[in-house]
């Protein structure tokens, strides 16, 4: 299996959850690793799957892989499995309650990232998936990075 894992990342998060999942897809094939920047649209073409992951910034991914997917032509990811993940804060554990019902309704990455790879012709072969830090700069919550590997481990290598 031939994979490419795309992320963005600000303060590191998503980056440590990018890799873990591409350490995991290392045992089933290649796997290349780049961040968000180092990509033009027309890379993805010629890959068995496609991972797309960012942190949710204002309920989206960022504009660098929001721009990306939407300059992706939708052949180009024609019957090609594709997957989606984002870091986020946990919603539950936010102090005012305001910012709490705002960051539940307002939203994630990784659906809306899914939904930019479906609309370019990506089969989505795994429900998008999101990884927790503890504060806006991080670190990652305990367990996150065995979380994204067990994940990457769902992904099937078929159908
Ligand atoms: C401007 C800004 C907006 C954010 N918006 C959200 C949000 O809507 N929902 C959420 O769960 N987390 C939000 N966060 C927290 C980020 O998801 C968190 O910073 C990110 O997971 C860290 O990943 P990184 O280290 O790869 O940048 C926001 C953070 C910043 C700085």
């Amino acid at each position: 299996m031939k994979t490419l894992v795309i992320y963005d990342s600000v303060f590191g998060n998503t980056e440590k959850i990018a890799q873990a999942i591409a350490e995991s897809l290392g045992s089933r094939g290649s796997v290349e690793i780049l961040k968000v920047g180092q990509v033009a649209p027309e890379q993805l073409a010629g890959y068995d799957l496609v991972v797309v992951g960012s942190p949710t910034r204002g309920f989206r991914p960022t504009e660098a892989v929001a721009g990306l997917l939407k300059r992706v032509r939708s052949m180009t990811l024609k019957g090609m499995r594709v997957a989606a993940f984002d870091t986020r804060l946990k919603a539950d554990e936010l102090d005012k309650a305001w910012f709490r019902f705002l960051v539940k309704t307002g939203g994630y990455a990784a659906k809306r990232i899914a939904d930019q790879l479906k609309k370019a012709g990506g089969n989505l072969i795994v429900p998008p998936e999101g990884f927790y830090v503890e504060d806006t700069e991080g670190p990652l919550k305990a367990g996150e990075l065995e979380r994204a590997a067990s994940w990457a481990a769902s992904i099937p290598v078929s159908g």
